[in-house]
């Protein structure tokens, strides 16, 4: 089966749009309608006037997208394809959490589940998070979930004391910090980037911090010519292409000593066969009950207006 010609004829006949994150193969990348990081996917799910939204990416991204248009059909290729980091934050446990943090201003990265989203008064990502976080007034406290390396992070950069939830991702906790260091022996002149899902030891011999775009956005700019790069492998296809010269190499991980492949196991389980699938069935479909969309789109929307 010719996947690449079966996804366009079906995006046609079903006036679909693919959007995909940066972290899905180069493959799925390739045949999509639109490349981008949280924000510009969810910005991209807000304004699109097609009937089907296929989102290649993992489950709360094509949540987000449902809650923003809830009249179209949303898609996933694999209803398996999670998140660590939205898994570490249950919403009974964040709920009682709240409690305990009574009067609290609620930012939640994007990376969390619908049930808190509508539990949060701000959803942010990885590129507006210092800026949400700057519009919430100086004198109220602040609640930030569920990524507390993030967290960390963003305490440091606006200076804020925020209560953070115990979340992480599995892939940027990976990083071998020993292993950087190695690698700078190799290639003395390389830059070291990472996203602020990563750990506070690896985030402070980085010399920028950055979402997927920002990362982009630096390498094509800066002047060096290698960068080490602390994400998920999947930016490489677009960071490569966009810089053919440029010298790039994923930075590498705790367990495995050969392995420079820091992939996430869930952005990873879309592939062109279940992208054909989920287009041509229908199926899987992303629900949400009313009553909860409706109370996550506040936060969505808040997050949106700020940006
Ligand atoms: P951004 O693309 O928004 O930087 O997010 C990274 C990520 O981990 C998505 O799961
Ligand atoms: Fe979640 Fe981490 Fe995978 Fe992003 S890379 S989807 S935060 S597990």
């Amino acid at each position: 089966m010719d996947y690449i010609q079966e996804i366009r004829r079906l995006k046609k006949e079903k006036n679909a749009v693919i959007l995909a994150h940066y972290y899905q193969t180069g493959d799925i990348q390739d045949i999509a309608d639109y490349v981008g990081d949280s924000l510009q996917l969810s910005q991209q799910a807000a304004g699109t006037d097609a009937d089907m939204i296929v989102f290649a990416g993992v489950h709360f991204m094509a949540e987000t997208a449902k809650i923003l248009s809830p009249d179209k059909t949303v898609v996933l290729p694999d209803l398996e394809a999670g998140c660590s980091l939205a898994d570490s934050c249950p919403a009974v446990s964040f709920a009682e959490f709240k409690e305990q943090h009574k009067g609290h201003v609620v930012i939640s990265y994007i990376n969390c589940s619908a049930e808190i989203k509508a539990l949060s008064d701000y959803i942010c990502t990885s590129s507006n998070a210092v800026k949400i976080v700057d519009a919430v007034p100086k004198d109220t406290p602040i609640i930030f979930a569920p990524d507390k390396n993030l967290g960390k992070y963003l305490i440091q950069e606006t200076g804020r004391d925020m209560v953070l939830w115990d979340g992480s991702c599995l892939v940027h906790e990976s990083f071998s910090i020993d292993k950087i260091l190695d690698l700078y022996k190799q290639y003395p002149d390389a830059h070291f980037i990472a996203h602020p899902e990563a750990e506070e030891h690896i985030l402070k011999i980085a010399e920028f911090v950055g979402s997927t775009t920002g990362l982009l956005n630096y390498v094509k700019n800066a002047a060096g010519k290698t960068f080490i790069v602390a994400t998920e492998s999947g930016i490489l296809h677009k960071m490569q292409r966009d810089n053919p010269d440029k010298i790039l190499i994923a930075a590498p991980m705790l367990e495995d000593s050969t392995c420079a492949c820091n992939e996430c196991p869930y952005m990873k389980m879309n592939t062109m066969e279940k992208l054909y699938l989920c287009m041509k069935n229908e199926s899987p479909t992303i629900e949400i009950e009313d009553k909860l969309r409706e109370k996550a789109l506040g936060s969505i929307n808040r997050m949106l207006q700020l940006s």
